[in-house]
């Protein structure tokens, strides 16, 4: 099949401001986003730019804006568009270096800010820290984060202020909060009620459309708002 792919191109270094290419492309309708990019980048233009290395769904490096919606490049098949013209964008609410990459470092920032390790200072037993099945299946869904960032880019509230940690961030605090061998749940929760945590989400549900993970990020949010609010870690 014929497709048009329309690429967002910036070049700070060079261009006054963005534009976009258009490229021609024929595609087999099993290719991801990823091998049309690749093929761009093998065959027209050495110089697009944009983050990739696994390939396969597990790095979160190829995060970006597919028609629109936050998604996995590597993740997309162009069958799965439902239609042969395809636009990509870097995401949104973060700078971009090139092209499609944007700068993640305000975005680590905010994982970093909540402690996103594992914290108990108790003496180790002899053998691992054991916990029952269901203290395990807890915090389950937000242990399969990839830290792409299309659900903190895809929310309202972080396009407004950069400041606010965002859903990523609260879904990595909720990993360890929930997990019963870690002991610093009420560290996390107070740095979570300042005016830059969990009260910034409005319930939009963006992230939870955009993860690529199918985590669900707007109910991990509301469990960490609901421990901040009763004091309970339940
Ligand atoms: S390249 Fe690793 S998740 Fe897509």
């Amino acid at each position: 099949m014929q497709v048009k792919l329309k690429v967002f191109r910036y070049n700070p270094e060079v261009d006054k401001k963005p534009h976009y290419e258009v490229y021609d492309l024929e595609a087999d309708p099993t290719d991801r986003v990823l091998d049309l990019l690749e093929y761009v980048k093998g065959n027209y233009d050495g110089t697009l730019s944009f983050r990739r290395s696994c390939a396969h769904g597990i790095c979160g490096s190829d995060g970006m804006r597919i028609n629109g919606r936050n998604r996995l490049a590597c993740k997309v098949l162009v069958k799965d568009l439902g239609t042969s013209r395809i636009v990509v964008e870097p995401l949104m609410g973060l700078r971009v270096i090139k092209d499609l990459i944007v700068d993640m470092e305000p975005f680590f920032a905010h994982y970093r800010s909540v402690m996103p390790y594992l914290v108990n200072d108790e003496p180790p037993p002899k053998q691992e820290r054991l916990q029952s099945i269901e203290e395990r299946e807890r915090f389950d869904d937000t242990t399969k984060c990839i830290l792409c960032a299309c659900c903190t880019t895809s929310c309202p509230s972080f396009w407004a202020n950069e400041n606010y940690v965002g859903p990523a961030a609260i879904v990595v605090a909720h990993r360890f909060i929930f997990d019963s061998r870690d002991r610093a749940a009420a560290e996390r929760l107070r740095i979570l009620s300042d005016q830059f945590g969990v009260y910034r989400c409005h319930t939009i549900f963006n992230c939870t459309d955009a993860c690529p993970r199918e985590i669900q990020v707007t109910k991990a949010i509301g469990e960490v708002k609901r421990a901040i609010a009763t004091g309970k870690i339940e």
